[in-house]
């Protein structure tokens, strides 16, 4: 899929994305006993991986979309409203999932789906966003507050630790 070219105020959560996507195959791969970008591990260590990418840069990113993107484009497209809820609830959903998954109480089965649901759920979510709520972002939004958002973006990023930005997908 070649990349799609997003807005500049849009690029620092695109740029987060590269790592998502990798975390996503690696756990999909990994699970069907495939490697991907790296070494192969066990169920424990696609677990491990995704609880470190979930703590260390999933959570912010999530923050930063709910608190800056959400209430911008719920105001300026009330067409808009079914994306934003799927954006809050794919973030709920991924937190449970991965609860789940490190569930010592469930069954080995059960933990495993979860870790794959989460991976199927991470790379979908965005998928969605690069293709769709971005896009709908962009049409929806006056250019001035489109840049105000880009700067507060900017300033997220420019508060993360930089290993959040890339991750070698993409
Ligand atoms: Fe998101
Ligand atoms: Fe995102």
């Amino acid at each position: 899929m070649p990349p799609i070219k997003r807005s500049a105020e849009l690029q620092p959560l695109s740029r987060d994305h590269h790592r998502a996507l990798l975390v996503a195959m690696r756990v999909q791969h990994g699970l069907d006993g495939k490697p991907f970008a790296g070494p192969m591990v066990g169920f424990d260590g696609l677990l491990a991986e995704a609880n470190e990418f979930y703590s260390a840069h999933f959570t912010d990113h999530a923050a930063a979309e709910e608190e800056h993107l959400v209430p911008a484009l719920r105001s300026a497209n009330p067409d808009a409203a079914e994306h934003l809820d799927r954006l809050v609830d794919d973030h709920r959903r991924l937190s449970r999932l991965l609860v789940e998954a490190g569930e010592q109480g469930r069954s080995t089965n059960e933990r495993r789906s979860a870790l794959c649901e989460f991976g199927a759920v991470l790379e979908a979510h965005v998928r969605f966003e690069e293709r769709e709520l971005f896009a709908i972002i962009e049409e929806s939004l006056a250019h001035d507050v489109l840049e105000a958002i880009g700067e507060r973006l900017a300033e997220y990023e420019a508060q993360r630790d930089p290993s959040c930005r890339g991750g070698g997908a993409g």
